[in-house]
């Protein structure tokens, strides 16, 4: 698929690059405002989070580590099926560890919540979570965000590492994906 392609399937823009830019720096000036004596353990969620994960862990001026987990998500679908399989397990040990679970997007929040729960019997000291994107009105279950980039309409939303069917991760912004694309109206 050409470039031209892929930005013409794009309804509207919702953050431009540079957005995505400054909101990535003041969720890393917050995470070392808290991270002052230890070395943080950065916890990717595969694929959604690698570009926030890149420029994050790039943004952030403290020493760090980063592991990458993958769960099962949408594959081709727009909606969360709320079930979640682990595809790739951690390689680090958790174990009086201070995570912080990075995310692309928290849209129903079933990820995350079970993301929670499964850390929660592996002894680390603290786990916190950094979200580029919430989708409140989509939310189906309270999740803390202790880092947010920004809130953003309840649309289904692509670029900057997020898919529809494996395309347009590559797009610097975020944008709204033309619902014909997926054969809505
Ligand atoms: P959840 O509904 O919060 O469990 O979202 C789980 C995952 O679905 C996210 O980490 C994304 O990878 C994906 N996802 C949710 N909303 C969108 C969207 O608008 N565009 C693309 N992927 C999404």
């Amino acid at each position: 698929m050409e470039f031209e392609d892929i930005s013409a399937d794009i309804e509207s823009v919702v953050l431009t690059k540079e957005q995505i830019a400054e909101g990535v720096a003041r969720i890393a000036r917050e995470i070392e405002r808290d991270h002052t004596n230890h070395t943080p353990l950065l916890i990717g969620v595969l694929k959604g989070a690698v570009m926030v994960m890149a420029d994050l862990a790039r943004e952030l001026r403290i020493p760090l580590e980063i592991d990458w987990m993958a769960v099962s998500s949408y594959g081709a679908s727009t909606k969360s099926s709320g079930v979640v399989r682990i595809v790739k397990d951690l390689e680090i040990s958790l174990e009086g560890r201070h995570v912080i679970i990075v995310e692309d997007i928290v849209d129903s929040g079933l990820t995350l919540s079970w993301l929670l729960e499964n850390f929660a019997s592996r002894q680390a000291a603290s786990v916190r979570v950094a979200a580029l994107l919430r989708k409140p009105e989509a939310m189906k279950v309270d999740v803390p965000i202790d880092y947010l980039g920004f809130d953003i309409p309840n649309d289904f939303v692509v670029g900057y590492g997020l898919d529809y069917a494996e395309s347009y991760r590559s797009l610097s912004g975020v944008g709204v994906l033309k619902p014909s694309v997926y054969g809505g109206s």
